[in-house]
Parts: structure tokens; sequence; C-alpha cells
């Protein structure tokens, strides 16, 4: 069940109705196209609607690509990482400036992608040591696990997992693979489990998953990639287009929240009395905060638990483009 849809569907759905109440001439991007579940509804809900799909993941596009079939003649499928949405929309015959009037990134691993065991995404199940969405990218967790040195290991638990005990688990994971390179999820889990105190082993959750959280955001360069799709997607937004963003883990909310602040922010100094012609904000927001999923919803689909939304939509300038 796609998280937040009916959510999705108000926020979108006016920027993607403006010309025609059918969607015709609208053009949609999702750029976490996963098994195609928002994707559906909106071409569904709205049959002139073009929609171009992004994912990093291969097996992720042919799911989707079967369950959008009855809509093949208005869909575009891409396999790239979003931030290189512009030259996917190239691609795609569509331009990098204000082509595009609904934009969603849905953020983080697919359900599918969790269920599958073998892509190690899982600290519940034992699998290689992998967590890759693209399988054909060149660094896996194993890799990152038995070749990194200490200082970059713990820097990486610290930063992507918020991990407290980053450093004693470094420490912990170059003294065993000095032995026995890892191979395994649950050769890191049961170091883990070894690693973090028994105390904050009753009360910060799962002893492993700060730790998957961190090498799966290495492994796929997720923070990068996010902090450079989102302004090339800002920019890819017609005057009325909209961009909703679902981001489950702070550190990837924070990014978003903090590149719509920026967005939405006035370009004119602070210390002037008014605005100065050109310098008005080019976006606007559209939620207070980061929206959550109701208590229904959450117990419907435990993935919404975590659901941060925010979205902004793009505004015409009072001096229309062109001016600096
Ligand atoms: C939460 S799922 C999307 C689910 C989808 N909205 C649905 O309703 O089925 C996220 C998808 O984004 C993809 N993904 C994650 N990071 C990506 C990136 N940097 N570039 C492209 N796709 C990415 C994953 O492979 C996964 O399939």
């Amino acid at each position: 069940m796609p998280v937040l849809l009916h959510r999705c569907v108000e926020l979108l759905t006016p920027a993607l109705t403006r010309h025609h109440a059918d969607g015709s001439g609208a053009v949609l991007l999702d750029a976490t196209l996963g098994a195609g579940g928002h994707a559906e509804r909106f071409l569904t809900d709205l049959p002139g609607l073009r929609l171009i799909g992004l994912d990093r993941d291969p097996s992720a596009l042919d799911i989707a690509r079967a369950r959008l079939a009855p809509f093949a003649d208005r869909v575009t499928l891409v396999h790239t990482r979003y931030d290189g949405l512009a030259a996917a929309l190239t691609e795609s015959g569509y331009g990098t400036a204000e082509s595009v009037d609904g934009m969603l990134f849905d953020l983080g691993v697919s359900s599918m992608q969790l269920d599958r065991a073998e892509r190690g995404f899982a600290y519940a199940q034992d699998a290689p040591l992998d967590m890759r969405m693209d399988p054909r990218s060149p660094l896996t967790a194993a890799d990152i696990v038995n070749t990194y040195d200490e200082a970059a290991l713990a820097d990486i638990l610290h930063r992507y997992g918020e991990e407290r005990f980053a450093r004693r688990i470094a420490a912990q994971i170059v003294r065993r693979r000095a032995r026995t390179p890892f191979t395994s999820t649950a050769e890191l889990v049961a170091l883990l489990y070894q690693a973090i105190p028994a105390p904050a082993r009753r009360t910060g959750g799962h002893p492993a998953k700060r730790t998957f959280q961190a090498l799966r955001i290495a492994v796929n360069d997720e923070l990068d990639s996010l902090r450079s799709a989102i302004p090339a997607g800002l920019e890819a937004l017609r005057v009325g287009g909209r961009m909703v963003v679902l981001a489950y883990q702070s550190l990837e909310d924070r990014i978003v929240k903090r590149l719509f602040a920026d967005a939405v922010a006035s370009r004119t100094p602070v210390d002037l009395p008014v605005e100065l012609p050109g310098h008005e904000p080019r976006f606007r927001s559209l939620t207070h905060g980061a929206e959550r999923a109701d208590a229904d919803e959450v117990e419907r689909n435990p993935r919404s638990a975590a659901v941060r939304l925010r979205a902004v939509e793009r505004v015409q300038q009072a001096t229309g483009k062109g001016h600096a």
C-alpha cells in the first residue's frame, strides 16, 4: 500500500489538472517509482497524464513496467539515480527547466527490496552483506565493512546511523575481520549484539538498526544523491508545479527541510524594507512543518510510522522571468 497516497493525490492533483481536468498536457515525474503504487493511482485518476518514472533498481522497474502496462503509451521509465533526473528528462524529450507539473520522491528502500532477503537490507534475515539498490553499482556493504579503515567506519556509523557506539563497533569490526572477513548480515548482527552494551540494547531498539541504516546510506550514496536531486527537481518544475517528498529517516528529512526552506525564502537582503524585483521567493510551502501518517494508516501500513511529508509549489514571480 503506497504511503500517504490520499495526501499525495490531494497535493499533486491541482498542479496536474491546471490545464485540463483529465491531466492532458501535464507531466508527473515519479523519482522513486518502486512498485509503481503511487504512479498507478495518478495514471488511473488522470487519463491524459504523462508519467516519467525513475528508479535505480532494475528489478523495481521490471515490476512497475508490468503493473503500469495498461498505461504504457503514457509512461516512460528510466533506470537512473534520481540525481540523474535532468539527464532523464532530456532523454525522455523534456527540458530540464520548467517542463514538469508534479514531482514525487518516496525515499528509501521499498518493502519489496526489504522482502527480498538476498539483497541484504534486512537485519532480521541472514543474507550476503550487499545492500545495493542497483546490483550493477560497484560498492557493497561487505566492501565497506571489510576494507574501510577504523576511523572511516566509525564516521559512517556516527554520521549516517547516529550510532552512539560507533567507535566501539568500528574497533570490533576491524578486530574481527582481521581473522575472518564478513560475508553475511548475520555475522554483522552477531557482532553488534556483542558490541552494544546490554542496557543500551534494552532501550535503543534493535542493535543492528542504526548500523544497517548507516551502511545502506553509504553503499547507495543516498544523502548526496538527494542533495543534488531536489534542486534539480525544483528547477524542472513549471510555475504552478508541485513537489512532494516522503522521507523516512531524520537525515533525509533534514536535507529536504533545509532545501525547501531555501526555496521558499526571499532572496532580498533581510535589511531591505521592500522586496527587490526578481528576488521574491520562487516557491511557497504547501505544508506546515512535516506531516505524519495518522494512527489508522500506521496500523494498516507499519512502514508509514516513520514518514515525514513536505511539499512546495513553484510560484510566479511578480516581475516575471528574466529579471536578475
Ligand atoms: C519507497 S520505494 C517507492 C515506492 C513507490 N512510491 C510505490 O508506491 O510503489 C523507493 C524506491 O526508490 C528507489 N530509490 C531509492 N533511492 C534512489 C535513488 N537515489 N535514485 C533512484 N531511485 C532510488 C528504490 O530503489 C525504491 O524502489
